[in-house]
């Protein structure tokens, strides 16, 4: 009804509601490199088209002549009650699509009471992030650095600005193959960009050298350039000049992953942090199993919404087997989300919530803090819609038994 009654006397929505002309006005929106950063994947994006095929594969198979006049969407997290399964993925380099980013999300998510996971890169530094949501619930992601100084630096400012869980992202120990940023040569951190985090920390600030040279530095075959204008801002913001922004973006790259992460890594992560551990990224049972005998507290089945592996398959295709082997540890999934209806899947098969990605980005892009706001609003509508038209009154009694028989 705030759609339709406005619609009579001729208003309509910031975004749009189908996801195909929400990411298609999002694009006109947005630069072209953003938009081949933020809408691309790797490879032939098969992964991407594969995460789609199976919301639509799986169907619901509703039920009718229930009273479904009130409905509880909330789940519990954690030992913290969300008011719907649903949670802001982390994102980063924002600032591509909107100047004030990260805390244009931070307000929509808390406007709307859903959770936000601050992005490890993030445009926007979680402290400021933090102060925007007051008592609503974020956690933070964190990309594991190859300075574990920096890392228990990362954690520690979690812990103080309220984060109710740490999110270890596992899937991006390397950065994927992506055709449509290769081919433009774009990678946004290279210019500077989606640092915050790093820029806003003691420890990564003490280790940039004070005085760096003026040249155009080398780092792992990459050659760190200036791009003039946007260094010049972020230079500003951060108090750095443009020669030891240089030097932060060198630095940044040469400690920004760790592929020989392990096991144990995340065995000692437990001594590093109270919060909660959640693991994402899993797609493998005999992962899911790992993660639960080395006593995290939740995974998220995801697979960076295709960014990373193309040709791997489908989250909603690996969240069965990953919840069986998983055992009552908390399971949530990404990759894929589009629409309410695809929340009552993924529910369905065992997921406690989700994570939404990239519609947020595009409501973002095109209308700014109110755009992601609708985007999120939207999304819940629809799955409390989805709830009640097949006959349910609580997000939590989704199950198997909810979906038809595969044809
Ligand atoms: C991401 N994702 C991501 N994940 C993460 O752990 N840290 C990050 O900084 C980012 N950054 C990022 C940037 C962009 C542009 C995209 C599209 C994605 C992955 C993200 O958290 C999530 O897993 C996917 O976006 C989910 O897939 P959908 O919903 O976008 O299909």
């Amino acid at each position: 009804m705030e759609i339709y009654v406005p619609g009579a006397g001729g208003a309509r929505p910031l975004v749009p509601v189908s996801p195909a002309a929400l990411e298609a006005k999002a694009a006109r929106a947005m630069k072209p490199e953003a938009a081949a950063y933020i809408i691309g994947g790797a490879g032939t994006e098969a992964t991407i088209a594969a995460n789609r095929a199976a919301f639509d594969r799986h169907r619901l198979a509703p039920r009718v002549l229930r009273d479904v006049s009130r409905r509880d969407l909330s789940v519990e997290l954690f030992g913290r009650r969300h008011s719907a399964p649903i949670l802001l993925a982390p994102i980063g380099v924002l600032e591509l699509v909107h100047p004030q980013a990260d805390l244009a999300v931070a307000r929509a998510a808390a406007a709307e009471g859903i959770g936000m996971v601050f992005s490890n890169q993030a445009s926007v530094a979680m402290e400021t992030c933090a102060t925007a949501m007051e008592n609503k619930p974020r956690w933070f992601q964190l990309y594991w650095s190859s300075d574990d100084a920096f890392v228990r630096s990362l954690l520690g400012r979690a812990e103080k600005s309220g984060c109710e869980a740490i999110v270890v992202t596992l899937d991006t120990t390397l950065l994927g193959w992506r055709p449509r940023d290769l081919d433009l040569g774009y990678l946004p951190f290279l210019r500077g960009l989606g640092l915050a985090q790093y820029l806003s920390d003691p420890v990564f600030r003490s280790q940039i050298p004070a005085d760096p040279p003026a040249t155009a530095t080398q780092v792992r075959g990459f050659q760190i350039v200036s791009t003039a204008l946007t260094l010049r801002r972020k230079g500003r913001e951060f108090g750095l000049t443009m020669n030891r922004m240089r030097a932060a973006v060198a630095h940044f790259v040469a400690t920004y992953s760790r592929p020989d992460l392990t096991w144990s890594d995340i065995a000692r992560l437990r001594g590093m942090t109270k919060l909660p551990i959640v693991l994402k990224g899993i797609r493998h049972a005999e992962d899911a199993r790992m993660a639960k005998d080395h006593g995290v507290d939740g995974i998220v089945v995801s697979n960076h919404g295709g960014r990373q592996v193309d040709g791997e398959g489908a989250t909603l295709d690996a969240l069965p087997r990953v919840v069986e082997a998983a055992e009552g540890i908390t399971v949530l999934l990404d990759s894929g989300i589009r629409s309410g209806s695809d929340v009552a899947k993924a529910l369905a098969l065992g997921a406690r919530a989700v994570l939404l990605g990239r519609p947020y980005v595009y409501g973002l892009a095109i209308a700014g803090e109110a755009g992601a706001r609708e985007v999120i609003r939207n999304m819940i509508a629809e799955f409390d819609l989805t709830l009640a038209l097949s006959g349910l009154t609580s997000a939590a009694d989704l199950n198997p038994g909810c979906l038809a028989e595969k044809p």
